[in-house]
């Protein structure tokens, strides 16, 4: 039985990195219901005047500025906190991604859960076998985001530590490919073969993964607030259906008639399925099949290229 979804209708939220790919829709969704906070650096006006007119209240602050931090509201009942940085500058991005969570969550202590997002990025490579929450982490995704896996591995850290000294019930909740109406992994790749361009996959194929649909992870959020404990609850977040790229960029082929051109490397992530056993647990299985999604995804972004 799935653990009770907390009622967000009404609450007052933080959400961190709005302007996201993965939490812009949270931010649309969640902004119709309730009091929504957006937390980003909002270098740009657009980025501002963008989720302003979802209804949500900026929030401008740099996460790995402390005394930034500390001058927000801490006010929230729930803290979302999407937020991540890739400069490829480790002091950087470790202030930002590690002690951003912690300057964050000191900030917002008395919130009823904070949802800490990671990355399933977080797990060292190895090969098909689906990866279990307590599995060997590792730098995974160091080819491509050299600070990415490392500093998300520490934000985690940081996220348990300020959680039990302050007895914030928190979840980590470790994503594998978010997608959606707004993009994901598989339109790059859908562009990338309107392109002709190669698409680098990991010589030991099938290259699966576990993509979770926009409606999907929204839908989860209250769930994955519901499993919050101050001991933190760790679990992966991703489709209860593991999809290989080999597989989704062939249903793109069919939807559209291009071709994909594979380029085999190890430069590539690596095959990284999740392990949903925990996750079926406590938040219940995904709903939305991943081929809807994806010829949804083009219908709203490509749909000139759709057979
Ligand atoms: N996208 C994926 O495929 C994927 C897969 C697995 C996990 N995830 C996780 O999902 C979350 C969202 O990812 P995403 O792809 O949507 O990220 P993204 O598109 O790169 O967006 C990052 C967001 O964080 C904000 N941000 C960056 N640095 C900041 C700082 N120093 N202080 C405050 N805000 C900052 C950005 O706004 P400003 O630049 O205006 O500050 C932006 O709103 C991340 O935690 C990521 O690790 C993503």
């Amino acid at each position: 039985m799935p653990v009770d979804p907390v009622d967000m209708s009404g609450a007052r939220i933080l959400i961190t990195g709005p302007t996201g790919q993965v939490a812009l829709p949270v931010v649309e969704h969640f902004a119709k219901i309730a009091d929504v906070h957006a937390l980003a650096r909002f270098s740009k006006q657009a980025d501002r005047d963008t989720i302003e007119a979802l209804g949500a209240s900026v929030i401008a602050a740099d996460l790995a500025d402390p005394a930034a931090v500390a001058a927000i509201p801490g006010d929230f009942d729930y803290v979302l906190n999407f937020a991540v940085v890739k400069s490829g500058n480790f002091d950087y991005d470790l202030a930002a991604n590690g002690g951003g969570v912690g300057n964050l969550m000191t900030r917002c202590s008395k919130a009823r859960a904070v949802l800490h997002i990671s990355s399933a990025g977080v797990y060292q490579y190895h090969g098909h076998e689906p990866r279990r929450e307590g599995n060997p982490l590792g730098d995974n995704h160091r080819s491509m985001f050299p600070t990415y896996s490392i500093s998300k591995i520490a934000s985690e850290t940081v996220c348990r530590f300020v959680a039990r000294q302050h007895g914030i019930p928190t979840t980590i909740a470790r994503l594998s490919v978010p997608y959606g109406d707004n993009g994901g992994w598989m339109y790059f790749h859908m562009l990338m073969m309107q392109q002709g361009l190669p698409i680098d996959i990991h010589p030991e194929g099938p290259n699966l993964y576990n993509p979770i649909h926009v409606d999907d992870y929204i839908e989860k959020i209250p769930y994955l607030l519901g499993a919050a404990t101050p001991e933190v609850t760790t679990t992966n977040f991703g489709g209860s259906e593991p999809v290989s790229i080999e597989q989704w960029c062939g249903h793109i082929s069919d939807l559209t008639g291009l071709t994909p051109e594979f380029n085999k490397t190890t430069n590539a992530f690596g095959s990284l399925c999740i392990d949903t056993t925990r996750m079926h647990e406590l938040i219940g299985r995904t709903r939305v099949d991943w081929r809807d999604g994806i010829r949804r995804q083009l219908q709203a972004l490509a749909p000139e290229v759709l057979k």
